[in-house]
């Protein structure tokens, strides 16, 4: 039960909850001060960090000197002078500690949809006689075409099934798996995949596990070496804050290094890019998955962002994300659900990401409305409110508040207003 504290409070359960009770949790919480590290505007309570996360005030400054300082007055010569060259191995080294990697393990570059096209098809070739890909049918979208396309290209096939049913696909595919892949944490629901296990349960079977960390990087610790992970890809613009479009990360386990062929060689993974040679020799480790050159506007912001994570113990990071997501559960359980609302993310803590989904008939409206309150949040197919918790700037009390602005929001039947129903590009 949420609360208990002391206050104006309303009863349910037999247990009073209030405010107060939030705002005690908030001077309690040993990540509280890293909410001044960001910039958020006032009358804004900002619960869509699952799918871009906010400005980090080091990032403007930053992209001033590399705008101004490095690219206007250094010009070409601070590739070299300002260490642009390296800088994806350089953040791919910080990212690879938030994903309990080696720091050459890691590296920065393309988008997530590019890097899961390149490790598939490296993970066909490292396998060349297996030809089953399991994955969930829930994956994101972007999973599911690469994934397509990447069997096509490489002869083999795609077993697309339920959540539940991955381990049993794995196991009718047996000696014909090549890899599972998956992604840890539903953009649905926040259902998360038993990594571990079903890593293992692959290894047993002879197959590899790849696994897409977008909704996990920086939110929860996530252990790729402790699970054996083969091979993952990420985003770095949602938890880990690296702003629209910022470059994605690649991990490939130090085990494949040598083999992997990625199928998007360029002359950035050449083992001797500047030779310029005619033939294509990969670099050793994990620079041989870069292709060609990085947005390095994009990797320098995200580098400042970063920052943010200085001295960060992600175990509190998870135990924030759960509290706040159990207190918004128990709060629309008692809140929202006489106004239609149903959680379809799991109640279970373990099982469920930093994200709520509520869903409701006329959710595209409510999530306008809502917004239009100050409490941006967004719109998932087919009917989902998705609210996501970012433990490092959202504070409990945010949670209470931005439920009783939602049921705000309903007693006054403000999502039926015209101008909520009209469909946005992004939603
Ligand atoms: C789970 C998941 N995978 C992949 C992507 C797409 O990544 P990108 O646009 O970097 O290719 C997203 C975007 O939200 C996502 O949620």
């Amino acid at each position: 039960m949420v609360g208990g504290g002391s206050g104006p409070a309303w009863q349910s359960g037999g247990v009073s909850v209030s405010r107060e009770a939030f705002e005690q949790r908030d001077r309690d919480d040993p990540l509280a001060g890293r909410r001044d590290l960001f910039v958020l505007p006032d009358g804004v309570i900002y619960l869509d960090g699952n799918s871009l996360g906010a400005l980090v005030r080091t990032v403007p400054e930053r992209m001033r000197s590399a705008v101004e300082d490095e690219w206007g007055s250094g010009l070409i010569r601070s590739w070299n002078d300002a260490d642009w060259y390296t800088a994806p191995q350089r953040v791919g080294a910080q990212l690879a500690a938030l994903v309990g990697a080696d720091a050459d393990e890691v590296i920065v570059c393309d988008s997530t949809s590019v890097n899961l096209f390149k490790v598939l098809v490296a993970a066909a070739r490292l396998e060349p006689t297996r030809r089953t890909i399991v994955t969930d049918e829930t994956t994101f979208p972007t999973d599911a075409y690469i994934t397509t396309e990447a069997a096509g290209l490489t002869g083999t096939v795609v077993s697309s099934v339920a959540s539940d049913e991955v381990v049993a696909a794995m196991e009718a595919a047996g000696e014909d798996l090549l890899a599972v892949s998956l992604t840890d944490v539903d953009y649905r629901t926040a259902r998360r995949h038993d990594m571990r296990a079903i890593t293992q349960r692959a290894h047993e079977l002879g197959g590899l596990a790849v696994w897409d960390l977008c909704h996990s990087a920086g939110v929860l610790p996530v252990d790729l070496a402790g699970c054996s992970v083969d091979l993952a890809v990420g985003c770095t613009y949602k938890y880990l804050n690296g702003g629209p479009g910022s470059p994605a990360f690649v991990f490939v386990a130090a085990r494949h290094l040598d083999a992997i062929q990625q199928p998007l060689p360029g002359w950035h993974g050449h083992a001797r890019p500047f030779a310029l040679e005619a033939a294509y020799e990969p670099a050793p480790g994990i620079v041989r998955m870069l292709s060609g050159t990085a947005p390095q506007l994009g990797l320098l912001a995200l580098e400042a962002a970063l920052t943010a994570y200085k001295d960060v113990a992600l175990d509190d990071v998870r135990a924030k994300s759960i509290a706040l997501t159990e207190a918004f559960i128990e709060l629309a359980d008692e809140r929202l659900a006489a106004h239609g609302f149903t959680v379809a993310s799991p109640r279970r803590s373990a099982e469920r990401g930093s994200h709520v989904a509520l869903g409701h008939d006329h959710a595209y409206g409510i999530t306008q409305a809502l917004i239009a309150r100050g409490v941006i949040g967004d719109f998932r197919e087919p009917n989902l409110v998705r609210l996501g918790f970012a433990p490092l700037y959202v504070r409990h009390v945010d949670v209470w508040d931005a439920v009783e602005l939602l049921v705000d929001v309903m007693e006054r039947e403000e999502w039926t207003d015209a101008a909520h129903q009209q469909r946005n590009a992004v939603t």
